[in-house]
């Protein structure tokens, strides 16, 4: 089974999305054929700095290879280095009514705040489509906000066969109601919005002080605390195996310790469950030539299972090639 995946170069990776999106990839490698690319143009339509993006779509590359994307098994690639994707995205547009777009959330969330929108934002979900269609897979995980673009792929997939027959795969979406959404230090789900993220690659003092800030209720050190609901334990449990879980929630039961014992202990097991990825972080970081080839690589397997769709398509619209 394929499974596609794009992922936007936005920054400091938090632990929302390991847990939320990073995990469940890198373990789906071990069940199914897995695509994974970084969308570099989507992220064009809000970094307007050339400098900026090569430096995301850089460490947005050493980062995964870090956590565990395996360029041997699965395919993993940057959106700009397979040029179909933009021929593909323009065919679409030909199949995409107005109206379709004009009512997705993003582009509909964006106008409605008084931002000053442009094209690229408004297609941005026929881009998306040129994506996924591209590669025919069969599963496409995604967040609940990811659902309605799934859903503009699909129609736009149906209007084209409609016109020309069963060429491109209609797509379809799973949402994991299992995946865990991560409290952010303020007890909010985790977001870079929110300003309320620990950072999987942070410093250690830095890290530190955020985990510090955690907003816990404020009680003797000398009584029980309640583990359910305390933000600290909620992230603590996510590191944790059955038996250390329980250890910790004993010495919340027992009392004798206050929530800077606890902040502590989340710091020091934080700091160790990723030493492993950080080590090969700085691995890839010194070794940004390596990531390039590896991209590149990955680039020439995704353009040959792109092939077969992009002949079909050209030849069937009439594009001279
Ligand atoms: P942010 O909210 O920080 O901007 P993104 O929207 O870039 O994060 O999320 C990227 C991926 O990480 C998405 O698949 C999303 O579902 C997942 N994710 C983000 N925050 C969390 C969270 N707090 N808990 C679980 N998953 C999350
Ligand atoms: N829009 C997705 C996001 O913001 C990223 C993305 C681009 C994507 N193209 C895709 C996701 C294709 C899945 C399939 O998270």
């Amino acid at each position: 089974m394929r499974v596609f995946t794009g992922i936007q170069p936005s920054g400091d990776l938090h632990i929302g999305n390991f847990f939320g999106s990073i995990k469940p990839m890198i373990e789906e490698q071990d069940k199914n054929e897995v695509f994974a690319f970084i969308a570099n143009y989507h992220a064009m339509t809000t970094v307007n700095d050339g400098e900026k993006l090569k430096h995301l779509t850089m460490q947005a590359a050493t980062d995964f290879l870090a956590l565990g994307i395996d360029p041997q098994r699965s395919t993993f690639w940057v959106q700009s280095d397979v040029k179909e994707v933009l021929e593909l995205y323009w065919v679409l547009s030909s199949f995409t009514p107005t109206g379709l777009l004009e009512r997705a959330h993003s582009y509909k969330d964006k106008t409605a705040r008084g931002f000053t929108t442009n094209h690229s934002l408004f297609s941005y979900p026929v881009l998306m489509a040129a994506d996924i269609l591209l590669f025919s897979p069969d599963i496409v995980p995604v967040g609940k906000d990811q659902i309605q673009h799934v859903e503009i792929a699909r129609d736009i997939a149906i209007k084209f066969n409609n016109a020309y027959g069963d060429v491109l795969k209609i797509p379809q979406y799973r949402v994991d109601e299992n995946v865990a959404t991560v409290p952010g230090t303020d007890g909010q789900k985790m977001s870079k919005s929110y300003g309320n993220t620990i950072n999987i690659f942070g410093e250690e003092k830095q890290q530190q002080k955020t985990i510090k800030k955690i907003v816990t209720q404020n009680v003797p050190m000398e009584e029980p605390k309640e583990y359910e609901g305390c933000n600290v334990y909620n992230i603590a449990k996510l590191f944790l195996a059955d038996k250390e879980r329980i250890a910790l929630e004993q010495r919340y039961k027992q009392g004798g310790e206050g929530h800077g014992h606890f902040k502590l202990y989340l710091s020091e097991v934080i700091w160790e469950y990723y030493a492993p990825y950080r080590q090969k972080r700085e691995y890839y970081a010194r070794h940004q030539d390596e990531v390039r080839d590896i991209l590149h690589a990955g680039a020439v397997k995704a353009r040959e299972a792109a092939g077969d769709i992009i002949e079909k398509v050209r030849s069937l619209t009439g594009i001279l090639y």
